[in-house]
């Protein structure tokens, strides 16, 4: 058992609602932690963590004024959408992701040049940001990890699009896998299912290596990605915007503010 802001859950096995299988999850018990006689051994927030997939400044300090963000995501396409070169967008990404994490790719082919890539980066984020180097999972790439991670480098495994790749990113050392659940849906695959059965092997063989899904389209893809156990997501500004909010939620908060303008009456 464990215990979150004093609710107590207990492990249990739940079936996906996608592909049936078994997955390892916690259940809340409707005990209080504080009538809980069982020593709690293990206690560990499951949070959603949410990246910001974009390096659009405009976006991000609008996301960073409100949005409980954990970092930002970057990769050369989306440096592409805002046509600026990289080496004036890091410094500004990694000013606002300060106190949070960043995860900046690679684009060297070869495991030691993207060492030695990831080394500058480093060097240009600097010590405020939890940095961490995407790297493709190519040959090269799988090559990289260890590389790195004797370096003191945190690792980001991209561009993965199988069980498997994961598999062998989380055991070359990577911090992160990124499965592509929206290019996976494009090429007739199933996105959920290849992140519901890397969260389902991390769990079962007690890897420590994290999930971070990309590549979403469409909230939908993002609420069952969350459902396969898979706790941490990098969304676009749009999806965000997106998910956070309802029509209903708007119209419910027209409605108060209309009713309780004569009637708060209370200063503060
Ligand atoms: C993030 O790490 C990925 O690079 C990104 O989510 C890919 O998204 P796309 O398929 O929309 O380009």
């Amino acid at each position: 058992m464990i215990a979150i802001n004093g609710q107590v859950f207990e492990r249990c096995q739940v079936k996906s609602l996608h592909n049936l299988s078994e997955h390892e999850t916690f259940r809340l018990t409707g005990i209080s932690s504080d009538n809980l006689n069982t020593k709690i051994t293990n206690y560990k927030s499951f949070t959603m963590h949410y990246l910001a997939d974009t390096a659009n400044i405009e976006e991000l300090e609008k996301l960073f004024y409100y949005f409980p963000l954990e970092g930002i995501t970057t990769n050369p396409t989306i440096l592409a959408q805002e046509g600026k070169k990289l080496s004036k967008i890091l410094p500004l990404l990694a000013r606002l992701a300060s106190g949070k994490m960043i995860h900046v790719q690679m684009i060297s082919s070869r495991a030691e040049r993207m060492v030695e890539e990831a080394e500058m980066y480093r060097s240009i984020v600097g010590q405020s940001c939890n940095y961490f180097a995407k790297i493709p999972v190519t040959a090269e790439g799988y090559r990289a990890i260890p590389l790195l991670k004797k370096r003191g480098i945190k690792v980001t495994a991209t561009a993965v699009f199988t069980h498997q790749q994961a598999m062998v990113a989380a055991r070359a050392g990577a911090d992160f896998v990124a499965p592509y659940v929206n290019r996976l849906d494009n090429i007739s695959s199933h996105g959920i299912e290849v992140v519901g059965d890397i969260v389902k092997s991390f769990i079962d063989f007690k890897i420590p290596t994290k999930v971070l899904a990309a590549s979403f389209k469409t909230v939908d893809q993002i609420h069952r990605v969350t459902l396969t156990g898979c706790y941490s997501a990098t969304v676009s500004y749009e999806l965000l915007e997106r998910l956070r909010s309802h029509p209903m939620t708007d119209m419910s908060v027209e409605a108060f503010e209309k009713d309780g303008k004569d009637l708060y009456d209370i200063k503060f």
